[in-house]
This record gives C-alpha cells, structure tokens and sequence, in this order.
C-alpha cells in the first residue's frame, strides 16, 4: 500500500530549489510536443469543457486516441468540433453517471482524466444541488469504474480546497480553513474534498493507481465567461465597451495559469508511475490583484472601457465570502517532473482578447500597448 507521502520520495527532493528531472517524463513535460512514451487510449471526462478541449487536442497531437464523454453542461461542443474529424478521436454526449456507457468507455481505455464537474462560482451558488451530485456522484462513478478495471485515473481537484486559509503559499498537507454549510460557495470546495478522500480510499484499500492535481485559477482560449471567471469576464466587456466590473475593492489577488501549461502538468502527472496516491497543487505563483488585473486588460486590448466597482453582495449574495489572496507552493511538482509554468500572463491575455474580438468584433479603443513579456 502506497501513503499519501511515502514509498515514492517526492518529499524528499528540495521542495524550493530547481527541481530534480525524471528521465523520460521530464523530456515530455518539458519537451512541448514530444511524443507519447507509447499508444494510449485515453478516457477525458469533461472533454468538451475548457481544460478537456485543450487536453484532448495535445494528446492526440502527441499520437493517442481520444474518447471524450461529456453532457455539455457547462462545456460546447464547439470546442471540441474541430478534433470530431480526427481518426483518433470519439466524442460520447452523456453523463459520466450512465452506468452502462462508462462502464464500456472505462473497460476501452488505459488512462482516465476525470475533469467532468460542476464549475464556477456562479453555478454554485445558483444550482448547489447540481453542483453536489455532480461532483459527488460523478466522481464515484468513475472511482468505481476505475476500480472495475483497474485503470490509472487522474483527478483535477482545486484550489478552492484550502478555503480561506491565509496561510500562503498553499502546500498539499496544509490544513483546510472553510466556511459554514449554510454559505452555499463552500459546497464546491467540500465536494472536491470528498471527492479527494474518495480517490485516495480508492488508491490505499482497492490499489487503484490515482494521482490528484489542485488546479489554481486556469486560463486561456474557450474558457466561457458564463458562470463568473474573471479573464473571459473582463475581457468580454473590454472588448465589448461595457465596464469592467471589479468586485469589492479590487485588491483580491489571483495567480493565472496558461491552460496549455496545466495540460502539460496533467499529462506528465498521468504518466508518472511516482505520483500516484498523490496530491499536487498545478498552478501559477505569479500574483496578481484583480485591480491591476483590469488595468492590463484595458491597457492590451486599448479598450476605453471604465471600471465599475461592485459590492460582493450585489455581485453574488449579502453572505458571500471570498478570498483574498491564493497562491500556491508548486515546488511538489517540480521536484517530481520539473515543472513550471512558461507562457507570460499578457501573453494569455493578448490570445483571450483576441478569441473575444473575433465573437464579438472591434470595440471604441486606443492603440493597444503590449508589454515587456508580451513582446
Ligand atoms: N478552470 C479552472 O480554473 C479550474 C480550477 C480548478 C479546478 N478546475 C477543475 O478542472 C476541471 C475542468 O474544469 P474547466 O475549467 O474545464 O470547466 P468546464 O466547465 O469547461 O469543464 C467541465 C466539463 O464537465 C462537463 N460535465 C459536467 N457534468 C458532467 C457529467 N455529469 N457528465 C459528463 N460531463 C459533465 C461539462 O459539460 C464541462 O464540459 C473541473 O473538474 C474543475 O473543477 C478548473
């Protein structure tokens, strides 16, 4: 039985120093496209969503097949309609809670990527049920089916897990900080958490091989602005004239991650024999206040847009609660794969800004003005 921290000596490595390389894995995290190490058939739950779109095109770019199962909740289709005419790529509409299609997906692949969830703070709070049997229900669907056929499964759990810890940078084994059930928002972080319990029961009792990522704030292309992500959100009423509308007082941070360096991270987590039964936070060290956030949107996409500030109250609900700040140590996975993020946050923007201004069209605007790490 492997533990949580044992056996594999992931913690043992310099958690804040350059990072110690993998072999095979460490080419292929770092490596960009590099092949993968042999063929696979790979299940994405979620695969028409924002990270499952990205994750499948980068895997067969790289000579897998693809099955894709996903509702189409919260995801489109059109993300994922470009890859329908590929020969190693299958999309599945249904949900991962229909026994008899999961069961038939999971016995045909060698690799899981479970991302299928209910995502955003806003549908969170406006359908909590939803969010809940998603997340819960989904997830032991597919722990089950896993355990079924024993196939590895990664698991994108989230930050949110730490709730509103103010103790930065978040490590895995940090403690929990979270508010009372009566705060609809919390939902979201408990059902990850049950979920993460639930996978690494998984893992110690039925040696299903898991390994948990806690994806921080991932950003990019074909991530909707429907359900309060704050990039796709600003960057629509940019490019739309409308105010940025900034909630409380803008001093909020936020660390963005490129989506094709998370895609990376999992992919390199899924085929690292190291680190299953493990949890490790993907994401960006780099802060940011939600403030300067803006005024990078209104400065890349020369839009004249003002700001609006509104209370969280107005925003959400009289008792919501946020966090300040969410940062994340993500020296666990750089010690394992030599991981780290690569693409700048202006760059992000400037590729965010641009799919907007193709939906929606030229907005009143200045010149736009790059900026050093954008150049
Ligand atoms: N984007 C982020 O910043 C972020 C941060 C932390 C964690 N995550 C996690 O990453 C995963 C992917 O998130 P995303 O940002 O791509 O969101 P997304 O909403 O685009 O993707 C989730 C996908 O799951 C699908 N889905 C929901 N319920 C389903 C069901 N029962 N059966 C099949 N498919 C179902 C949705 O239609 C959607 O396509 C989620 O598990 C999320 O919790 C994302």
């Amino acid at each position: 039985m492997t533990h949580r921290n044992g056996g594999n000596g992931v913690r043992n490595g310099n958690r804040n120093g350059n990072g110690s390389a993998n072999g095979a894995h460490d080419t292929f995290v770092n490596g960009g496209k590099a092949p993968l190490p042999e063929p696979l058939r790979i299940l994405i739950t979620g695969g028409a969503g924002f990270i499952g779109s990205h994750l499948a095109e980068s895997l067969i770019a790289r000579g897998a097949s693809v099955m894709a199962i996903d509702d189409l909740s919260t995801g489109r289709y059109s993300n994922i309609a470009h890859l329908e005419e590929h020969p190693g790529f299958q999309f599945v509409y249904e949900s991962v809670t229909t026994e008899s299609v999961m069961d038939r997906l999971v016995s045909e692949c060698n690799l899981i990527f479970h991302l299928a969830a209910a995502v955003g703070v806003e549908l969170i709070i406006k359908s909590p049920v939803q969010t809940i049997e998603t997340n819960v229900l989904g997830t032991e669907a597919v722990l089950r089916h896993a355990r079924r056929y024993q196939k590895k499964i990664l698991f994108a759990s989230t930050s949110e897990i730490y709730g509103k810890s103010d103790n930065h940078p978040y490590e895995e084994n940090d403690d929990r900080v979270l508010g009372p059930t009566t705060r609809g928002r919390w939902a979201y972080a408990e059902s990850k958490a049950l979920d993460e319990f639930l996978a690494l029961a998984y893992h110690r009792e039925h040696r299903v091989p898991v390994v948990i990522c806690r994806l921080f704030n991932t950003v990019g292309p074909r991530q909707t602005d429907a359900y309060g992500m704050v990039i796709p959100r600003l960057v629509k009423q940019a490019v739309s004239g409308r105010p940025l509308t900034i909630y409380d007082n803008g001093l909020q941070s936020r660390c963005f991650c490129h989506v094709q360096d998370v895609v990376r991270a999992l992919i390199g987590l899924a085929l690292s024999p190291r680190a299953d039964g493990e949890i490790f936070n993907v994401g960006s060290d780099d802060e940011i206040t939600i403030l300067d956030l803006a005024h990078r949107i209104l400065r890349l996409s020369g839009s004249l847009s003002p700001l609006e500030f509104v209370p969280y109250a107005k925003a959400y609900a009289s008792d919501f609660e946020d966090m300040r700040r969410r940062v994340p140590n993500t020296g666990k996975i750089r010690d394992l794969l030599g991981w780290t993020p690569r693409i700048p946050l202006d760059q992000t923007l400037l590729e965010v800004i641009a799919e907007f201004r193709s939906r929606i069209g030229p907005s009143p605007s200045r010149e736009p003005v790059p900026s050093a790490d954008a150049r």
